[in-house]
């Protein structure tokens, strides 16, 4: 009760005050405890990872991985750090962060603010719990060479990490979506296939997450280039530019990348088309308005092994996360799914 009041002080607050406050908190040890294990029937794997429950934290929210221990206490399956770039920088002048509540969305155009590398890995050794953490890397704005920013990245979060993502979908960073055309991502692809030999047999997951924003070529040439790379899944997916009609809220002009409610559709959508290709040749993780069970668990029969959620924490806080995952459990029974893992891709085949 105390986390919900909490939730509901900070949702009073400028939404990047209230961002940072709450990171604060759960970095230091103040955040809510979700002491009741996962359901048995929640558990699933993300490529070859087991998982307590499908549940993840999207990247975003602990961009320097400053709060691993306090997130994992909030009953998450798993948390994806970043994005990490290997130089901190500030991202784009503030505010850069816009809560749409009428609309149960929220646009960003953070611009990877963090601390670099260097402060990443620092916090990540300090504060590694026994929670899965995925970390997520990304490329400076101002760098000379964005392939070899992710290079750099890869290698050094490799050991910290038990998979590492590759965000090429934040349309905060002009150009950098770039890197999910056909050439740049064969490109980039390579350059990573040359440092991961470099890790041989302790070689971890290594995963792309693309935007919704791709059309019908653009899912046939990522899917492929997927394959062929070795990439071990793709996280579907990160914020659109697109603005649906049908947003109120009186941010919905705002630059940046929309998340929350009005991405569901759209990216679990793109979801499914790549489920329909790629099933059983890789993993899918499944990201975009997942706010409850009902649509968590359409994501999963989109063909997702897992999802994550950002928005929808910060919009309701959280006590969602339990109630989330108990739901998730009664909805999988009365469907008569035995495990998670049975209604994976159900949609799908
Ligand atoms: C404020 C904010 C910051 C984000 N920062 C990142 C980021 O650094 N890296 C990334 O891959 N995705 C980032 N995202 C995208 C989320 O990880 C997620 O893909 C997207 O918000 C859709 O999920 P949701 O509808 O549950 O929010 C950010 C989203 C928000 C709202």
């Amino acid at each position: 009760m105390l986390a919900d009041l909490g939730a509901a002080a900070l949702r009073l607050l400028d939404p990047e005050t209230a961002h940072t406050l709450a990171l604060r908190a759960l970095a230091m040890g103040m955040g809510p405890a979700h002491s009741a294990p996962s359901p048995p029937r929640l558990k699933t794997s993300i490529a070859g990872l087991a998982l307590a429950n499908p549940l993840g934290l999207a990247a975003g929210f602990d961009k320097n991985a400053q709060a691993l221990n306090g997130l994992s206490r909030m009953g998450f399956g798993f948390i994806e750090a970043g994005t990490v770039t290997p130089k901190a920088q500030e991202g784009n002048a503030r505010p850069r962060l816009f809560r749409l509540a009428e609309d149960g969305a929220v646009i960003n155009r953070m611009g990877f603010n963090n601390g670099g590398l260097h402060v990443f890995l620092d916090n990540i050794r300090l504060h590694r719990s026994g929670a899965i953490i995925g970390a997520n890397i990304g490329a400076n704005k101002d760098s000379k060479d964005r392939v070899e920013d992710y290079a750099v990245g890869y290698a050094r979060v490799h050991p910290w990490a038990d998979y590492v993502t590759v965000n090429v979908s934040s349309p905060n960073t002009p150009g950098l979506r770039g890197l999910q055309d056909k050439g740049a991502l064969e490109t980039l692809l390579a350059r990573l296939g040359g440092v991961r030999s470099g890790f041989a047999g302790a070689r971890k997951p290594l995963f792309l997450k693309i935007a919704p924003d791709l059309d019908g070529t653009a899912i046939d040439d990522i899917a492929t280039l997927a394959l062929a790379h070795g990439l071990d899944g793709l996280i579907i997916s990160n914020t659109t530019i697109a603005r649906p009609e049908s947003l109120a809220s009186r941010y919905k002009g705002e630059t940046g990348g929309l998340s929350g409610d009005p991405l569901f559709g759209l990216s679990t959508k793109i979801l499914l088309l790549f489920a329909q290709r790629l099933m059983g040749q890789m993993c899918l993780i499944g990201v975009g308005g997942v706010r409850d069970a009902a649509t968590a668990l359409a994501k999963v029969k989109a063909g997702a092994s897992a999802v994550q959620l950002y928005s929808a924490l910060a919009l309701q806080g959280p006590a969602l996360i339990p109630a989330l995952l108990q739901e998730l459990d009664a909805r999988l029974a009365a469907e008569g799914f035995a495990t998670l893992d049975e209604a994976i891709g159900a949609d799908a085949r």
